[in-house]
């Protein structure tokens, strides 16, 4: 190991863990003339002995596959297999952590003689997880708002917690590519709001033990902050007493923790203080923090998750899916450059089968992050096998303005427009909007009021709402790159439980989380054979063939499974209000929340078209806003996400929609019925108590199953009146 730096350190400390555990030795620096197997190296620390000489040259010179020349980002690192060595090199030390987990990774094939040169570089910035984890225990949420895996590993009681666990959790995140840890619920209760202030040595102790595998601490904050905690009488965003207050509140965290990664924010939704209390918008919020965090590197995630929760059921033209997009792109242009808005992945919210949020194509001039939910609210909540990795790479695979342009993935690693996008961007008026230099200058967006993707003036693009103010905030004039992307942002799914995620195999889901944001190209089924090989090592497991063959059994298709045994068709929610877990079909119909399914004798579905229903389609860019808007394009998947259609409507798959309901229902339980009978092939193969937890979930995913099917194919029936095609028993 060669290089100094406390990452640097860190990767000497891997090393020197893995030669206990399985023999051999290790040296540090370059002054030794010795065979080696692996060198891992910082180019910038001075010459190499022999082996690495040669790698040296292939990592500054063009090769031949011209990968490996010039300096290395931030967090890159290339791989080269010279003279029978095997050489990471970086030239930063988080570059050489990032090397040692993936040679790690490889096993032994990073020791294969005709391993070619090879350059990684994460492809998003940003990877993030969200710890929803309260300071204290809360009366509805718990210690851990939607947790699934036991207490908070940070906090228990009010107090933070020792933090041996975290020190793993640490190695673990780090394996799996994550660089930012958010330790607080974005529903900032209680003493969590001190964190900030008073409780900051809570967050500088975690900050310390993150820091060495490269980790930023993240804060949610209260935007009440000021008036909470500062005894001012305003949280006003323009008042000079607020920003002071935090640009002093933010300087004092940065004096403890001069790495800390900035502040996440949920204002004005589900009850969270914010700048509409002020008259002020979500620009106006979000810049002041950015103000305060900018002198210091920081960035400010705000959260586009608003929405009316007071909606009264009657209403029919109010539209959760909507609201977003008509809070947010009329600010397009006005969010200084170290704010990120963090889009959960659909309008609506992480519910089984969503269409990909229109607001992440609609928003040039701003910074994006996709906000994923690790954590199985709606799917399952960890007593179901659900691997989510093909839902989440399908999301970064979208193509927003169809095929052969930019991906979501692109958009949230900062990508710019290319040449197609900007002219299908062109607005009524003629001006074509054209970003400049990679990055998109002020002049994109002059009076803060960029137009959507669609045109903006198109039906549904319209904005409603307090969202919608003129002029600038503080630092309204700061620039507006959007070249940097906003990263992906996960919530986390791991609490204190042995397994760290409650249903053992939620493990990949965690494992997908980092290894997307690291290369969004990355496919579901490979990302499960890694986890695989690193989960089940075949020296600990009987038949590791057996092992991987029923692992992906159970998962591959599982994610699509619950689809099927749950709400049909992309229609969503059809959960138990409060705790979200296990059928209701009927459960949030009339409540303020929102109104999902709008099913009567007749049919089922949501109009969100532009003619006859809310007009949500119109705020995607062709050619999705007509596909979605068209009865025959719309995909059967979200067909009762876009439209409310009789259920004799026959889907592309030939089926009636009751008859595919009823079809998918009984085929989903009889899925899990052989997942459940696959696992218990493992039976004395694995670690018993891995095993076992697996095997009593897998119960429970069938009975819950069943409980799915009966109740929603029952509802369906009896207000149909239509009977299934195959006679099955419908209650
Ligand atoms: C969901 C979830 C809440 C959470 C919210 C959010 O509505 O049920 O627990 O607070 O999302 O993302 O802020």
């Amino acid at each position: 190991v060669h290089g100094d730096g406390l990452l640097v350190d860190t990767v000497l400390d891997e090393v020197v863990r893995a030669c206990l555990e399985h023999g051999g030795r290790v040296w540090r620096s370059p002054t030794w003339d010795v065979e080696v197997d692996l060198v891992l190296a910082l180019r910038d620390a001075g010459p190499l002995a022999n082996a690495t000489a040669e790698a040296t040259r292939l990592g500054v010179t063009p090769a031949a596959d011209g990968a490996a020349h010039g300096r290395l980002a931030d967090e890159e690192f290339l791989l080269t297999r010279t003279d029978g060595v095997t050489v990471v090199l970086a030239d930063t030390p988080a570059g050489l952590l990032y090397g040692l987990f993936h040679t790690v990774r490889l096993g032994a094939a990073a020791f294969d003689d005709d391993r070619a040169p090879e350059r990684h570089r994460p492809a998003l910035h940003l990877r993030a997880l969200d710890h929803w984890d309260n300071v204290e225990v809360h009366p509805v949420s718990g210690q851990v708002e939607r947790g699934y895996a036991g207490g908070s590993i940070f906090w228990r009681d009010g107090a933070a917690r020792d933090l041996t666990r975290v020190r793993e959790y640490r190695r673990l995140l780090a394996a799996v590519g994550i660089n930012a840890v958010t330790v607080n619920n974005v529903n900032v209760h209680g003493e969590a709001a001190r964190l900030l202030t008073d409780r900051l040595d809570d967050v500088v102790a975690i900050a310390e033990v993150l820091r060495p595998y490269g980790i930023r601490v993240h804060l949610a904050v209260s935007f009440a902050a000021p008036v909470v905690l500062g005894g001012l009488p305003t949280a006003d965003p323009l008042d000079e007493r607020v920003r002071a207050w935090w640009a002093d509140a933010t300087h004092r965290v940065y004096r403890r923790i001069p790495d800390f990664g900035g502040f996440l924010v949920k204002a004005d939704s589900e009850g969270q203080p914010g700048p509409f209390t002020y008259g002020r918008d979500h620009a106006d919020g979000a810049n002041l923090l950015a103000e305060a965090l900018a002198p210091h590197g920081g960035v400010v995630r705000w959260r586009t998750f608003v929405y009316n929760h007071h909606q009264d059921w009657r209403d029919r033209s109010t539209d959760r899916a909507r609201a977003a997009y008509d809070h947010f792109v009329p600010l397009d242009g006005r969010f200084r450059t170290n704010v990120i808005l963090q889009v959960k992945f659909g309008p609506v919210d992480f519910q089984v089968r969503e269409p990909v949020s229109p607001l992440i194509a609609a928003m040039p001039a701003t910074r994006l992050a996709v906000e994923i939910q690790a954590t199985q609210e709606y799917t399952g909540q960890q007593r179901h096998a659900c691997y989510l990795a093909p839902c989440w790479s399908e999301v970064l695979r979208f193509e927003p303005w169809g095929p052969d342009d930019r991906t979501v993935a692109d958009v949230v690693a900062g990508k710019p427009a290319s040449r197609r996008t900007e002219e299908r961007r062109t607005v009524p008026g003629g001006r074509l909007v054209r970003p400049e230099g990679g990055f998109l200058g002020p002049a994109f967006a002059p009076d803060g009021g960029l137009l959507g993707p669609a045109g903006g003036a198109g039906p549904g693009g319209g904005v409603a709402g307090p969202g919608n103010r003129p002029g600038g905030g503080p630092g309204g004039s700061a620039g507006h790159r959007a070249g940097h992307g906003g990263g992906l942002v996960a919530v986390a799914n791991v609490g204190d439980d042995p397994f760290w995620t409650g249903h053992p195999l939620a493990q990949a889901n965690l494992y997908a989380v980092g290894r997307l944001a690291w290369d969004p190209r990355l496919t579901a089924d490979a990302l499960l054979d890694e986890w695989i090989d690193l989960t089940f090592p075949p020296s600990t497991v009987d038949d590791p063939e057996l092992v991987r063959r029923t692992v992906h059994a159970v998962l591959d298709d599982s994610w699509r499974t619950y689809e099927r045994y749950t709400a049909p068709l992309g229609v969503g929610f059809m959960v138990r209000p409060g705790h979200h877990y296990g059928p209701d079909v009927d459960g949030y119909e009339y409540t303020p929340w929102g109104t999902y399914h709008f099913a009567d004798r007749d049919g089922v579905g949501v109009d969100r078209t532009p003619a006859t229903g809310t007009g949500f389609t119109g705020q995607y860019p062709q050619p999705w806003s007509d596909a979605y808007e068209s009865l025959e394009r719309c995909p059967d998947e979200l067909l009762l996400f876009f439209h409310h259609v009789p259920y004799g409507h026959v889907l592309h798959s030939g089926s009636t929609v009751v008859q595919h309901i009823y079809d998918t229902h009984f085929a989903g339980v009889e899925q899990v019925r052989r997942m459940r009978a696959q696992w218990r092939e493992l039976a004395g193969r694995i670690d018993p108590a891995w095993y076992e937890r697996v095997r009593e979930r897998l119960d429970e995913q069938l009975r819950s199953a069943v409980e799915w099917r009966d109740q929603v194919n029952t509802y369906f029936f009896r207000k149909s009146g239509v009977p299934d095609a195959q006679g099955r028993r419908i209650y």
